[in-house]
Parts: C-alpha cells; sequence; structure tokens
C-alpha cells in the first residue's frame, strides 16, 4: 500500500464530506469495510466503501460513501484501504508485561505451582531493571503485532524502584496505550524484603515524573489487600494516594471459591472508592456472587476475564458469562499462552457457547437460538474494555475517539476470502497473521504486516540475552511441593485426572522440552 499525497485544492473543494482541517499529522483510510459504534444506537455499525480521517491522535471524520481519494489534502497520507476491513483495536484489561522472558516454560503449570515458580514473588531476586524493561518493551510490541492497542498492566515488578522505573520507561517508550498500575504488595528482591512503605515514595516520584506524561501511557494502581483480611491502615495509604493523584484506574486480582484470594466487590463494599471516580478493574472475579454483581452494576465497576488462564490455571468461571454487561475481556500471564484478544474472545464466545448449550441438552432439550453472538464478542474485546475505563474514546471507531485501529487484509488473506459480514470475519475466521497496519493514537505502530516501531531489532537481540539468562537461572529451580494447604483459602491439593493420549503403556503425558 502506497501512501499518496493530495493537492490542499483539492480537498477544499471538497469540503464538507470529510469536515475538520487536515493537519501535518493527517492519514485518510479510504474506501475500507468499517466495523464503527454507533452511539445514538448503541451498537455496531458498518459502514462498507467508508473512509476513516484521522487528524492528530483523534478520528475527525467516517464517511460511509468513499469520495475521490483526490479529494484529500496536502499532507494528509490516503491509504488505500479498499476490500480490506477496520475495527478498532483491541483491549486487553489485565496482563503483566514484565514476565515476557519466561515465554514457553510454563505451558503445563497450574495455578499453585506457578505462585511457588514465576509469580512476582517467585521471581523478584532474579529479574533485573534491565529484564524488565526489555521484556516488557517486547511484550508490548508482541500484544501492538497482535493489533492490542490498549493494555491495562497489573505491574508487579515492583521490587525495587529501578525495575519500577523499568516497567514504566518501556510502557511509555512502546508507542502502545498502556494503563501500568504500579502495584503495592510487600515483597523481595536480591538484596531482601521491599515494603508497601518503600513502595509509596517510589510511586510518588514515578507519577511526579515528566517522562511519561508526552506517551499514551497513564499510571494507575494495583492492589491485591482489599480483603478478605486487610492490613486496614496500608490500604488505606493506598487509597489515598489513588485519591490523591485521582489515577484512571484500580485493578486488583479477584479470586474466590476455594482459592480464597477473594478482592471481591463486596470486599470494598464498606469503603468510599467502590463509590467513586476511579474505575476498579477485578481481574478473573471467578466465583463471584449475585451480591458482586449488584455492586458492579450499582458502581459501575468491570470484571476482566481472561479466558485462557483461566482454563490454563484452574481459576475457571463459574459464574461470569452471567455478568458479561460488567466484563471486558484481559490475556494475564502472556508467557504462558496467546498474547492477542482475538484468540481469548473466540475462546469465550465459543466456551459460553457451550456452557449455555449445554443447561438446555442436559435437559434433553434442543436449543433453538445461540447464546451469545459474534457481534457482543467483538464489544467484550474492544469497547467493553473501554468502558472498564470509563472511557468512551477507547475501543469504538466513531468521530472524535482516539486513533487506535487495525487494518485487516480482508483483500489477500486467504483465510478472509469471500467474507461478508466483516464481524464475523475477523471473530471468527482472521488471525493475527492477517493484520496489516496497526495504529495508536494516530502513529502506525505496524504497516504493511511490519512493526514499524524504532529499533526493533535491537530490541529482539536485548530481549533474547535476557531470556537466555532468566531461562537459564529457572532451570535450575526446584518445582514447588504441593503439599497440605494452598495459601489463602485452606484448602487442600488434590490431583486431577490426567488423560491418555497414547494406547498401550503410558498416556503421552511427557515431560516438557525445555533446556
Ligand atoms: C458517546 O456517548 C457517551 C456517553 O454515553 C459520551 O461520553 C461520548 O462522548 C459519546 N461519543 C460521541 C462520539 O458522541
Ligand atoms: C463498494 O465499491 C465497490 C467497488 O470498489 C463496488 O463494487 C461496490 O458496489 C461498492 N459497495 C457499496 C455498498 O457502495
Ligand atoms: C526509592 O525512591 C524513593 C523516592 O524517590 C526514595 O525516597 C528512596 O530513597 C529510594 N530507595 C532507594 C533504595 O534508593
Ligand atoms: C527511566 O526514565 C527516566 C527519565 O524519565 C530516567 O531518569 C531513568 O533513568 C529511567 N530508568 C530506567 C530504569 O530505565
Ligand atoms: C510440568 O512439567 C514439569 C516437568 O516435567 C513438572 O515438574 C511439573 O510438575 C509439571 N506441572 C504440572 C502442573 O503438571
Ligand atoms: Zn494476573
Amino acid at each position: 500500500m502506497q501512501p499518496l499525497k493530495m493537492s490542499i485544492m483539492a480537498l477544499l473543494s471538497g469540503l464538507p464530506l470529510f469536515g475538520g482541517t487536515a493537519g501535518a499529522s493527517s492519514t485518510l483510510f479510504w474506501g475500507g469495510t468499517i466495523v464503527g459504534f454507533n452511539n445514538d444506537t448503541n451498537s455496531l455499525a458498518v459502514y462498507r466503501n467508508g473512509s476513516i480521517l484521522v487528524e492528530n491522535d483523534r478520528i475527525a471524520a467516517i464517511h460511509e460513501k468513499t469520495q475521490s481519494k483526490d479529494e484529500a489534502g496536502d499532507g494528509v497520507e490516503v491509504i488505500d484501504v479498499t476490500g480490506q476491513i477496520l475495527t478498532p483495536g483491541f483491549i486487553d484489561t489485565h496482563r503483566h508485561g514484565w514476565q515476557t522472558a519466561l515465554k514457553t516454560l510454563g505451558s503445563n503449570t497450574s495455578l499453585a505451582e506457578y505462585f511457588g515458580r514465576y509469580s512476582s514473588p517467585a521471581s523478584g531476586a532474579d529479574f533485573r531493571a534491565e529484564d524488565v524493561y526489555i521484556g516488557q518493551l517486547a511484550g508490548i510490541y508482541e500484544a501492538l503485532n497482535a493489533g492490542v492497542t490498549t493494555m491495562v498492566d497489573h505491574a508487579h515488578h515492583t521490587w525495587s524502584n529501578e525495575t519500577s522505573w523499568a516497567g514504566l520507561n518501556a510502557s511509555a517508550e512502546s508507542g502502545a496505550r498502556v494503563f501500568w498500575c504500579y502495584a503495592f504488595e510487600n515483597t523481595r528482591n536480591a538484596e531482601g524484603p521491599r515494603t508497601v512503605v518503600e513502595q509509596l515514595a517510589n510511586f510518588r516520584a514515578m507519577i511526579n515524573s515528566e517522562g511519561w506524561k508526552s506517551s499514551a501511557t497513564e499510571i494507575g494502581i494495583a492492589y491485591d489487600s482489599w480483603g478478605p483480611r486487610p492490613d486496614v491502615e496500608e490500604r488505606g495509604k493506598v487509597m489515598k494516594l489513588a485519591t490523591e493523584f485521582d489515577v484512571p484506574v484500580i485493578t486488583t486480582h479477584s479470586l474466590g471459591g476455594p482459592w480464597g484470594v477473594t478482592n471481591m466487590p463486596s470486599d470494598l463494599a464498606e469503603l468510599d472508592i467502590l463509590k467513586g471516580d476511579i474505575p476498579i478493574i477485578f481481574s478473573h472475579a471467578s466465583f463471584l456472587s449475585p451480591n458482586d454483581r449488584d455492586l458492579l452494576r450499582q458502581n459501575n465497576h468491570y470484571v476482566s476475564i481472561t479466558p485462557e488462564s483461566e482454563m490454563h490455571y484452574g481459576h475457571t468461571h463459574p459464574h461470569s458469562y452471567l455478568i458479561q454487561d460488567q466484563a471486558a475481556l484481559g490475556v494475564d500471564t502472556h508467557f504462558t499462552f496467546s498474547t492477542d484478544i482475538l484468540t481469548q474472545a473466540r475462546i469465550w464466545l465459543q466456551s459460553t457457547r457451550y456452557r449455555l448449550f449445554s443447561q438446555v441438552i442436559e435437559n434433553w432439550k434442543i436449543p433453538r437460538n445461540t447464546p451469545e453472538t459474534v457481534n457482543q464478542a467483538f464489544l467484550l474485546a474492544t469497547r467493553n474494555g473501554g468502558l472498564a475505563l470509563r472511557r468512551h474514546d477507547l475501543g469504538v471507531l466513531n468521530k472524535g475517539a482516539k486513533a487506535d485501529l487495525i487494518v485487516w487484509n480482508a483483500r489477500e488473506s486467504p483465510a478472509l476470502l469471500g467474507w461478508n459480514d466483516p464481524v464475523a470475519a475477523v471473530m471468527l475466521h482472521a488471525s493475527v497473521g492477517d493484520i496489516l497496519d496497526v495504529m495508536v493514537d494516530g502513529k502506525f505502530v505496524k504497516k504493511g504486516g511490519r512493526l514499524v516501531v524504532e529499533g526493533y531489532d535491537e530490541v529482539r537481540e536485548r530481549f533474547i540475552a535476557s531470556a537466555k539468562r532468566l531461562q537459564e537461572v529457572w532451570a535450575a529451580k526446584d518445582y514447588p511441593v504441593l503439599e497440605g494447604q494452598w495459601m489463602a483459602g485452606g484448602s487442600e491439593f488434590a490431583d486431577t485426572m490426567k488423560v491418555d493420549v497414547v494406547s498401550g503403556q503410558g498416556n503421552g503425558y511427557g515431560e516438557l522440552f525445555v533446556e
């Protein structure tokens, strides 16, 4: 796709179709199928042969009918997207970017094993600032390549001032829209314990610094000790900080049932922060109760469903399908599985269908309708992420929204040949490999199928060196012995059934192919 420069006179004579004046950094996506959002009907709106005019960081106009591309002005980069599909970028409402270097080590891990081996407290002594920086950057690039333009990072790499800064710096430099949420938790680094008190001072210095302010990154708060047994004084300090700086989001790991790490809306019911203006994202929220559901709706907070994580580790999501009106999607530990929200949305859509079909089938009845549509899955992956952040300008393509978008290679991809409904094409047929261009905040981060971020070759080299070192460290670590009771809930460990994929002797379970 060659950018074409057009004359300013042509633009002026063509007004008012494109609206607004084309500034120095304007891009016109011309002639594609746009999956937009109609605020009046509160639903997706598809514009065939449409155009999107981006000015600086926002969408200046969307047009249903294509006017001649010759009518764009001087300095407007025209991208001919005839035959292509344009969607908003995906929103990941829960991830831990620092973990990228552990990629492929946790393919068979359970959650209890994860805590003992890969979690933040299990990693603080071995990750240097360089590892956090380069892993965070490489991980964000992986997400951008997959069309994830906004991410809420539960940043529990706050083991030292240096490792904390490293994650923020990488986020700000990445070009992604990162809600980087500083995690407050008593933890350990190579020198010894690291306390919440030290973290509070570190946070203050970081949020008052200037470096990140000119980027698309914002600083939020992550905190996992709301309940059931809070340190009331510590919790009070975290809430005070959140209010003082009016952070854009607070996030927490929420996991009930036998896990007992509750941090549920009901744990916050008596706190002013639940009724306040700061959105709170409850990640996983497995074993949510009807009371928790009501508190989410009354106070407009969201859960982050991370479908693959909750299946991979066994959090499970017994009731999450009942709260999809206050839910968005997330990835979680992308070192163990996919980093892309498209996969999450597809897994979630089909597992919701499976689950709700089963309720009918179990009664010897035949389902008449589908429980969830591709449009709903698409909204979960895009707009609901914006709503979880109380941002109506994220996760949608309409006038005034942030210019965070994807161009899908619908014209040439064998997977998309013959598509008609663009939402179904993306949700059920496309893959990350079909993503041609990705724009964040009005700037291309991927173009023509390749990342166009600065110095990617160097990032790759530095990341591989870091990953190699850490993977050697991890190879020498013992696996935790899971005897007695799991940490929080007093629940006992038990064996899962192993399936057989080999007939005769053995079951094919095997070892990890880790050197
Ligand atoms: C869409 O509606 C929301 C409120 O429901 C509002 O905040 C937002 O500005 C609207 N966007 C547009 C483009 O009108
Ligand atoms: C879109 O443009 C193509 C040619 O590029 C044309 O065949 C088609 O009819 C147009 N569709 C609409 C809805 O205008
Ligand atoms: C960490 O940063 C805070 C705030 O800048 C500072 O007060 C503290 O001394 C630093 N800690 C160390 C160990 O350097
Ligand atoms: C992060 O960036 C700041 C400037 O904003 C710089 O002073 C600091 O050294 C950087 N720290 C790391 C660990 O990259
Ligand atoms: C994963 O594989 C490793 C090595 O084979 C083993 O030690 C570990 O216990 C396995 N984890 C689970 C949860 O099965
Ligand atoms: Zn997590």
